[in-house]
């Protein structure tokens, strides 16, 4: 069996949810807490076991280049103040992972993105990470999906349960129940009214594919908005072979929307300890803050603040 050994971080995209932000740097660089997202992704990876990161990159996108290089300037500096800790905390993630990085000069789309490293991958399986979902789990993501796949070496799609009426935000499958939280994928549809909806079960932004995927995008013609898109292909490779939908275990964030990005600010400071305490007193302030106002304006009652 082969093992799934690479992964392809397409961060090639423009952002413009999050403009003007995103206008001089990827989004995937803006920090929940102190770390900017794409290290939580690729701790994530780290923990699948994955060590080989083949970054699609795309214009002002060398400060992610830059975060996992060498800062010989800032490591001299940290040295000589004796900042030990901090000095181990900035390399040690650049120092587990092999990076790669190929440009896409013109963002076509995901479906192109992947293909562009097709050459660096070869005859193998890999993983997919879209960056801007953040996956909170007790085990990573991408290891229980790896888990799945040593079991049917198949590729395999990461997808969670959506209320209803949202499908419109979402690629929806169309699932035939294999076992709990496990589908096959039938078919795919991308952002279908809810009415139109095979499913409530939405894609997110983890994938293991197999490599024949890579001949399907070559003859994939531009989709919505003249853009290559990944799920066209995958509709293509599952009319070949098995594709499964995997309900993984956690919670995930769409940080490149700006509510998502917020929920997992909150969610990531309540859980570090250096400002856990200060920020949860800060939040119960504001609440006991809002809900008083609220009890004062005519008719208003926001109830009592939360306990604890
Ligand atoms: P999105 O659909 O989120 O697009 O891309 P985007 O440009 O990043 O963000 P918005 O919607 O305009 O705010 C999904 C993923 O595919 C990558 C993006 O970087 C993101 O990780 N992508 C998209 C590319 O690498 N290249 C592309 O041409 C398009």
């Amino acid at each position: 069996m082969k093992k799934i050994r690479k992964a392809i971080f397409p961060v090639a995209g423009l952002g413009t949810r999050f403009l003007p932000a995103t206008k001089s740097q990827p989004k995937v660089m803006l920090p929940i807490v102190d770390k900017p997202i794409i290290h939580y992704v690729v701790e994530e990876a780290l923990g699948a076991g994955i060590e080989t990161i083949i970054f699609v990159t795309g214009r002002s996108h060398q400060a992610i280049e830059n975060y996992f290089d060498i800062s010989v300037e800032l490591e001299d500096f940290l040295r000589e103040k004796k900042k030990e800790g901090m000095l181990r905390e900035i390399n040690d993630i650049s120092n587990l992972i092999t990076p790669c990085y190929i440009r896409q000069r013109v963002a076509r789309g995901l479906g192109h993105a992947v293909l562009m490293a097709k050459d660096l991958i070869g005859d193998e399986p890999f993983a997919v990470f879209l960056a801007d979902d953040v996956i909170d789990a007790e085990v990573p993501c991408m290891k229980q999906m790896i888990d799945v796949y040593e079991r049917y070496q198949c590729s395999v799609i990461a997808v969670m349960e959506v209320d209803p009426k949202d499908t419109r935000a979402y690629g929806i499958i169309e699932p035939r129940d294999l076992q709990k939280g496990f589908y096959q994928i039938l078919d795919m549809v991308e952002k279908p009214d809810p009415k139109d909806a095979p499913s409530n079960l939405a894609v997110i932004g983890r994938y293991i594919l197999t490599p024949e995927i890579f001949d399907l995008l070559e003859s994939t013609e531009p989709g919505k908005g003249g853009e290559i898109q990944l799920t066209d292909a995958i509709k293509a490779l599952l009319k070949r072979q098995a594709v499964y939908g995997y309900a993984f275990q956690g919670k995930r964030f769409d940080t490149g929307d700006k509510l998502g990005f917020l929920e997992a600010t909150v969610e990531y400071a309540l859980k570090n300890p250096e400002v856990r305490e200060g920020f949860r007193k800060y939040l119960l302030d504001l609440y006991e803050e809002y809900a008083t106002e609220a009890a004062r304006r005519p008719g208003g009652d926001a109830g009592p603040p939360p306990k604890g």
